[in-house]
């Protein structure tokens, strides 16, 4: 760190405000008088993008391995499974000559039609932050950095450069913010790419209380912060906020405006420096790895992804054809056996080092099998009846028909979004004449996010859903067809029945560059929860070839204060004939509070495996944070006193096991109390309760005579008087005697404020 700060000592200014802007697409300023060797940092983060020349932006990239997408990773809800990707991604950045690989992206899936969600990890906070940690541990342990990005409340393309998402606090923790919190906090991403968007009026890029108090203050984030590509607009702003680094560059005229600014005093050196000390810190860390330019285990990369893919499957619907039992015929329909939808467009978007069909997957695995194949539907949106004759022909003659079905591959990308959840017509028109012939139709879905259903749902006997599987995937589905492997994957994003259904519908996209959040909390199952919506498939869920039994919830203790934390233990059974594993889930419910909470909130997961009648107990631990809400007025998380369910479940649907303990809240809170507050509200207050109940008979005895009303009477006004007056202002109750106080009424309450605050 002596160094370091020597270093910064020996910089002029003009070579501090350059190194704060990339010297090019993908790499940042080397200053080579002092020994400052550039940092290479590229995309990420399902794979590896380093383009072949470094200098240009969306050059063709080297060969690299192209894992599941974010999406299809966390539908396995697998630590340990995501934490050996991210291994194996560090190693193709150490061979690639990479030093930072941009990712895990770790936005929330706030819509469905969000045409970047297949990079994204899910629609709650607390699965995401678990998953976006594993990852960077995963890579970070092998010496490569990570960029957590888009921080934050980047949930969707549509003017992403510079939409407007305006959002409450609770909202913005809560959600939107806790899965960064948690990845920051816990796995310590060595850099932080700020999105693009604004929030509540603000550019990410120049978002003081973004940066500045909540990351590095309140988090506590040592690394830097990077722009997202082009998100600056005013650099010396940016820097007061505490974005440390602009990608990507040259940009001669912000190094000037930051050298000028410096100049004019208008930023202090200091602020400069802090930023540059942070870029040396990570430029220098990321030297400890040296980068060879070797050659990476391809083969055993790709077997790492086809494991990966085959783990975030997700089984949806099965009524007795799966797995394939050795049938004599199969007629594979649909381009995407041939022609898989494997990644997403955009930046993310990997050269792989080599693509396995699944049509060809499932010949190896089945060679005794007889397999014909239909396309089915082309490329693009265009209808072709004599493709769906065709295949209706070759599934009426078969014993099983699969129908490989992947949404237009410039439907999901970066840049834009959905413009709805259907299928294509054509293809809706041909698992429907498919099905309408052959009773063992089975779907096979190739998409990024969730897809409805309900017009062809019905007619068919399965659906794998199996995501943009990456370049193994082919392998990983004939795999899960043929029983070789026992599907475990479950949803991280619910499955609706209908666009209108979902949460920002009425809000989405938003007008005039600005999109309200009107949902607030309820995002994904929070929202299907409180508005009872019935969903095509729900959060958590997933089928598998066993059956699994719940059973003995244990929790160490039934009351608690907020500090002690809690063990419980669940025991999960296989109860069926093959090996498998369950994803078990531990919600918790307040059963009362304060502010709205929502129904059900995900705090913990684990995923067992079990051989045929084998049982273990799984673990859990809960903390101070599991029973947490952010409170805008106190500014922190609070706990409260009170009842909790703790629920046990197989998906946010399916409720096995559950209990009820009773929290103590350890939190020494100031009163909230202030001259707008009801009557209600004086009493709910425990330090207001002392004061104002010795006078609130009085009190409110003397409101209701000086308005003529009894309390008995107040029948003859059709009201309740006390339901009236418990949400009367207490100022406004005094307001309405003020001829008979002695005071007046500010007066009052003020002095009872005061006494209030004595207490405390
Ligand atoms: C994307 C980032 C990406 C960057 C560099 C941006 O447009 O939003 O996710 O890392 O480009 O390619």
């Amino acid at each position: 760190m002596e160094t370091i700060a020597k270093l910064i000592s020996d910089m002029t200014l003009e070579e501090k405000a350059a190194l704060c802007t990339g010297a090019g697409p993908w790499v940042t300023t080397a200053v080579e008088r002092l020994g400052i060797p550039r940092m290479v940092l590229t995309d990420g983060p399902h794979g590896v993008r380093r383009t072949e020349d470094l200098d240009v932006i969306a050059a063709k990239s080297k060969p690299a391995t192209c894992f599941p997408t974010a999406s299809c990773l966390s539908a396995s809800w697998d630590i340990d499974l995501i934490h050996e990707v991210a291994e194996a991604l560090a190693e193709e950045c150490i061979a690639l000559g990479v030093d930072v690989i941009l990712g895990p992206s770790n936005n929330m899936k706030r819509t469905p039609l969000c045409g970047r969600n297949f990079e994204y990890f899910s629609e709650d906070p607390y699965l995401s932050g678990e998953l976006a940690s594993a990852y960077i541990q995963g890579v970070q342990g092998k010496g490569v950095g990570t960029s957590l990005k888009h921080y934050a409340v980047n949930n969707q393309e549509f003017q992403r450069f510079s939409i407007d998402a305006e959002l409450g606090e609770r909202a913005f923790h809560e959600i939107y913010l806790a899965a960064f919190e948690t990845a920051v906090k816990r796995a310590k991403p060595w850099t932080v790419m700020c999105a693009y968007n604004k929030i509540n009026g603000e550019y990410c890029s120049e978002n003081y209380d973004l940066l500045r108090n909540i990351l590095k203050k309140d988090w506590g984030f040592e690394g830097l912060v990077v722009s997202d590509w082009g998100a600056v607009h005013d650099r010396v702003a940016g820097l007061k906020a505490g974005l440390d680094l602009e990608m990507p560059g040259p940009k001669a005229r912000r190094v000037q405006a930051v050298i000028d600014a410096v100049n004019t005093g208008d930023l202090d050196e200091a602020v400069l420096d802090e930023a540059v000390r942070r870029i040396l810190e990570i430029v220098f860390k990321a030297q400890k790895t040296p980068k060879e330019a070797t050659d990476f285990d391809k083969t055993a990369h790709h077997a790492v992804a086809r494991k990966a893919a085959a783990e975030g499957m997700v089984l949806l619907k099965n009524e007795g054809v799966l797995p394939l039992k050795n049938p004599a015929s199969v007629a594979v329909i649909g381009r995407s056996a041939k022609h898989p939808h494997y990644q997403g467009g955009g930046s993310s978007h990997i050269n792989p080092t080599q693509v396995d069909s699944p049509y060809e997957e499932l010949q190896k695995l089945a060679p005794a099998t007889q397999f014909s194949y239909a396309e089915g539907y082309g490329e693009g949106l265009e209808h072709n009846l004599d493709l769906v004759s065709e295949a209706v022909a070759k599934a009426q003659t078969a014993e099983v028909a699969l129908i490989f079905v992947a949404l237009p591959s410039i439907i999901e990308s970066e840049g834009y979004d959905r413009n709805a959840l259907e299928l294509t017509e054509q293809q809706i028109n041909l698992i429907k004449s498919v099905s309408a012939v052959q009773a063992k139709t089975i779907v096979i879905l190739n998409n990024g996010s969730s897809v409805t259903m309900t017009d062809w749902l019905d007619g068919v006997a399965g659906v794998l859903e199996s995501w943009m599987m990456g370049q193994a995937g082919g392998g990983a589905i004939a795999d899960i067809l043929f029983g070789k492997v026992n599907p475990s994957g479950k949803l991280a994003e619910t499955f609706p029945e209908a666009l209108q259904d979902t949460p920002a519908f009425i809000n989405y996209p938003g007008e005039n560059g600005k999109v309200s959040y009107g949902e607030g909390l309820f995002i994904g199952y929070r929202y299907y929860d409180a508005k009872n919506v019935a969903v095509q498939f729900p959060f958590g869920f997933g089928l598998s070839y066993t059956q699994f039994a719940y059973s003995n919830l244990k929790l160490a203790s039934k009351t608690l204060k907020d500090t002690d934390g809690l063990e419980l233990s669940v025991d999960i059974s296989n109860t069926g004939k093959v090996a498998g594993k369950e994803i078990v889930q531990l919600y918790i419910h307040d059963k009362v509070s304060k502010l709205v909470r929502p129904y059900k909130e995900l705090k913990g997961f684990a995923k067992v495996s079990l051989n045929p009648g084998e049982s273990k107990t799984v673990h859990f631990k809960l903390d101070f944070r599991s029973f947490a809400f952010y409170h805008p007025s106190h500014k922190r998380w609070v706990t409260e006193d009170g009842e909790f369910d703790l629920l046990i479940g197989a998906s946010a649907s399916d409720i096995r096991l559950q209990d009820t303990l009773t929290l103590e809240s350890t939190l020494e809170l100031p009163s909230l109390l202030n001259k707008e507050s009801t009557l209600k509200e004086w009493l709910e207050d425990p330090k207001g309760k002392v004061v104002f109940d010795p006078i609130f008979k009085q009190m409110t005895e003397s409101f209701t005579s000086s308005m003529g009303v009894s309390e008995e009477d107040s029948a003859d006004i059709g009201m309740d008087m006390m339901g009236f007056l418990m949400d009367l202002p207490l100022m406004s109750l005094l307001d309405f005697q003020d001829a008979t106080l002695p005071e007046a009424p500010e007066t009052i309450v003020q002095g009872l404020l005061a006494k209030v605050q004595a207490l405390a």
